[in-house]
């Protein structure tokens, strides 16, 4: 049945939309019959080949450029999806910026952006979203990297380590209206920089011995959509890869 068929359950707004995960996140919210809100920053071609592909399939859909590294008011874009979709009532924030830096190595330039993008804007267009949507989703896409203390990442990984923590408090806050969870992926879709001898070595280390498959996070997300009994949780998504720092104990000392 095309999309336009079934009855709208309302619009997601998803940010970084347009490409790799963030795609996957409209894919699935499509199929659970939402109209979606593509947010791109510099994908503009990318943006506009997604939203077609969405139209042709009876999904209504459109694309919203906003660079959240800039000096702007992030909740102009709550502002501009609500005129053409005053019915948002999912906010999914997945764009994000990964620097690799140790805090010895990482200029103000680098902290500022990593926190521009990964945390300040989750945090103010949750904000925008509580103030004019009143009641719905929030699902902040983290990074199971925040269980671990991997300071070669230090302003990424800080960056998702208060995102992780704001969803906590966010949904305290938000709540009954607004239900705010998060989702924490593993080894998923790596960066296209890296190797597939590089993802066997961390599959080696992954409990499960498995690399997720975009499936996986759909699942998530379905699950944290749907469970109306589910606030302030962040699931990892991780073949148990987050479980395995057991630091030295007397059963490992030779
Ligand atoms: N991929 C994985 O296996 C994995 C693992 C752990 C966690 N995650 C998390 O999952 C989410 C999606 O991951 P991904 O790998 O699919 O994403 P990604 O390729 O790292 O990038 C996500 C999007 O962020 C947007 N973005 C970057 N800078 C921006 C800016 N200044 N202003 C606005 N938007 C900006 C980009 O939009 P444009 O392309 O339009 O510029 C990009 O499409 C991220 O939050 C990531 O941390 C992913």
């Amino acid at each position: 049945m095309p999309h336009s068929e079934k009855m709208s359950k309302g619009t997601a707004l998803i940010t970084g939309g347009a490409v790799r995960l963030g795609k996957i996140f409209c894919e699935t919210l499509a199929k659970a019959g939402y109209k979606l809100a593509i947010h791109y920053n510099s994908s503009s071609q990318q943006a506009a080949a997604t939203a077609e592909k969405f139209r042709k399939a009876g999904v209504d859909c459109e694309t919203f450029q906003f660079d959240f590294s800039e000096k702007n008011d992030v909740s102009d874009l709550i502002t501009n999806v609500r005129k053409q979709f005053p019915d948002l009532n999912v906010l999914i924030n997945s764009a994000s910026v990964y620097d690799q830096a140790t805090m010895m190595e990482t200029p103000e330039l680098i902290l500022e952006r990593q926190f521009k993008v990964n945390f300040q804007a989750p945090y103010l267009l949750t904000q925008a979203f509580a103030q004019q949507c009143r009641s719905g989703n929030v699902i902040n896409i983290i990074d199971n990297k925040i269980a671990f203390n991997q300071y070669q990442y230090s302003a990424y990984v800080l960056s998702k380590k208060t995102l992780a923590e704001f969803t906590r408090l966010a949904a305290v806050e938000l709540a009954p209206n607004v239900r705010v969870n998060g989702i924490a992926p593993g080894v998923v879709l790596p960066a296209s920089v890296r190797g597939q001898d590089y993802i066997d070595w961390r599959v080696e280390g992954i409990p499960l011995k498995q690399q997720g498959e975009t499936d996986n996070i759909a699942q998530a997300l379905q699950y944290l959509l749907t469970n109306d009994f589910v606030c302030g949780q962040i699931l990892f998504v991780d073949g148990g890869e987050s479980l395995t720092n057991t630091g030295q104990n007397s059963a490992n000392y030779k």
